[in-house]
């Protein structure tokens, strides 16, 4: 695409105007953005730029993995894995409030990749991938003039703390605009494509305490669900879909044997910006499959229902 490849080539010269032969540090949430905003630096400046993951262990089935392997062997970037996850769960231990959670998460997160900073000696730019959107709903999150409904930790904590300098490429973009220059920048397609994912992770899928079981338990039924929306060739036709293992137990049975297990609710919503939804509209066919599957498949699952609340007034994660 014309327009993407001179962006592409425009934005390489504001970066290198901008850095020079200063040290840039980029930190990798695991998302497009992120990854996106990276790979631009780098073709800008090569290995001036140090990337930092910090793995809450939040992430979805197989993410963490995907991350590394693109970035350490397909694209050679100089990239820090912080295995970070027995802090977080830690940390999270006893936490149910959403709120209280989120910033636990993003306080944690600012203090591991403040550490890893200093540890590879500093740099003098900070690297984010923040979009439009992104600077919009820090001022105000989906709720109206005054009403934070959510705190978000895209925007704001990182800089601050670590008085450095921003480099975000990404500003004027939308999403769909920086998928399109992660096609340019030659991101795998079905990492480019995949669906936003909230910074504090699984832990918001998971209302009420968040331990490393039910961690993995989300993690399985999750997988199966999206296996099952690609295999239907819904992916792209869908903004989220995600599961999430709710605080409830229910009763239920299996061959001869009463069950007593969590529930597990489906969420799948159409959206251009994340500010309103609709429910995507499965058929009763395609949700008996996820439905069986998850609950043969899963452990610690017994009973899967469908969240059909728009948004407004429902949000898209639910907490
Ligand atoms: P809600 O749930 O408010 O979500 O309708 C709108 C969009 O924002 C994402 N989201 C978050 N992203 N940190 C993030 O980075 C957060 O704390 C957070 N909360 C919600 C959500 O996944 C959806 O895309």
């Amino acid at each position: 695409d014309w327009t993407m490849a001179e962006f592409r080539r425009a934005k390489i010269e504001d970066i290198r105007a901008q850095v020079g032969d200063a040290r840039v540090i980029c930190g990798l949430s695991g998302g497009v953005d992120s990854a996106v905003a990276a790979v631009l630096i780098h073709e800008a400046i090569g290995d001036q730029l140090t990337c930092v993951f910090v793995d809450h262990g939040l992430m979805r089935m197989g993410e963490a993995e995907q991350v590394v392997g693109l970035f350490r062997n397909h694209y050679n970037i100089p990239l820090v894995h912080v295995d970070a996850e027995e802090l977080f769960m830690d940390g999270l231990a006893g936490l149910t409030d959403p709120e209280a959670k989120r910033k636990f998460i993003g306080k944690t997160f600012i203090d591991v990749f403040d550490a890893e900073a200093k540890k590879i000696g500093g740099a003098d730019f900070l690297a984010q991938g923040t979009l439009y959107p992104d600077v919009i709903e820090s001022v105000s999150f989906t709720g109206g003039p005054s009403v934070t409904i959510k705190s978000h930790h895209n925007v704001g904590g990182l800089p601050e703390r670590m008085n450095m300098a921003l480099v975000e490429p990404l500003r004027e973009l939308f999403k769909d605009e920086v998928r399109e220059l992660g096609r340019e920048l030659g991101l795998p397609p079905a990492f480019v494509g995949r669906h936003p994912f909230p910074g504090p992770g699984l832990a918001i899928r998971i209302p009420g305490e968040v331990t490393k079981d039910r961690c993995d338990i989300l993690r399985k039924a999750d997988a199966i669900y999206l296996e099952e929306i690609r295999n239907a060739g819904l992916y792209d036709a869908i903004w989220q879909a995600f599961a999430v293992l709710l605080p409830v137990k229910t009763v239920g049975v299996m061959g001869d044997s009463r069950t007593y297990d969590s529930v597990c609710a489906l969420r799948a919503v159409t959206s251009t910006d994340g500010m309103t939804a609709d429910v995507y509209p499965f058929d009763g066919q395609f949700l008996g499959r996820v439905a069986t599957r998850i609950v043969n498949e899963v452990r610690g699952i017994n009973r899967v229902v469908y969240d059909y609340t728009s948004k407004p007034p429902g949000t898209i994660e639910w907490e």
